[in-house]
């Protein structure tokens, strides 16, 4: 069996997802979910499901992102996964905090990668007229959103689509997409998957 750590900075919905996910003959388990912001609703809602959880409030280390995840790692290392998940974790993670969990760390992300890493995905989707927009689940490395690709899901930009009702089309299939990723991921098969 397979242990899951999951980071998140908000609302935890891809969080949930795969927590969910992660019952009966699923290869994995959920073992820690942490944040950097201690108010982030996903906390909540993994304590009310029993997970233990961890708050580092990025804040009070400022531009210290190596203090900030010694703070953090103390957590994750206590917990020894063997699978690291960012689930909407909002925070640049360092060279060396990569390297630390090469292989074993996951990101989704907004869009259909290569196309359009960063912030404001939906945004930039509806400005160059897309027709088609998405998530993407990778491996993270060194360079922002470039890793291999270990899944990907599509939607469609329809007439008369705002930022709002793009995101929410897209967050559904997250929900998908995410959980079908890390069960493969975790029973060692890195095929991509694609909905
Ligand atoms: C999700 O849409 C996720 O793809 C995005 O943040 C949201 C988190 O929602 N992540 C990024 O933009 C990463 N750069 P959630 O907290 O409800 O899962």
């Amino acid at each position: 069996m397979k242990h899951v750590a999951i980071l998140i900075s908000g609302g935890g919905s891809n969080m949930l997802a795969l927590v969910n996910s992660m019952t009966g003959d699923h290869p994995a388990r959920p073992v820690l979910i942490a944040s950097n912001d201690p108010a982030a609703g996903g906390l909540a809602k993994a304590k009310a499901l029993d997970i233990p959880t961890a708050a580092v409030d990025h804040r009070p280390f400022g531009k210290d992102r190596q203090a900030f995840e010694a703070e953090l790692l103390h957590h994750i290392e206590a917990a020894n996964p063997d699978i690291l998940c960012l689930a909407g974790f909002m925070r640049i993670l360092t060279p060396g905090f990569i390297q630390r969990f090469q292989g074993r760390l996951l990101n989704i992300h907004p869009s259909l990668l290569p196309k359009y890493p960063g912030l404001h995905t939906h945004t930039r989707a509806l400005a160059a007229g897309d027709t088609e927009a998405g998530c993407t689940v990778h491996e993270v490395t060194a360079d922002l959103d470039a890793g291999p690709i270990l899944g990907q899901a599509r939607v469609p930009v329809l007439p008369g689509d705002t930022e709002d009702t793009l995101a929410a089309r897209v967050l559904h299939e997250e929900h998908r997409l995410y959980p079908a990723v890390l069960r493969r991921f975790a029973a060692g098969d890195r095929t991509p998957v694609f909905l």
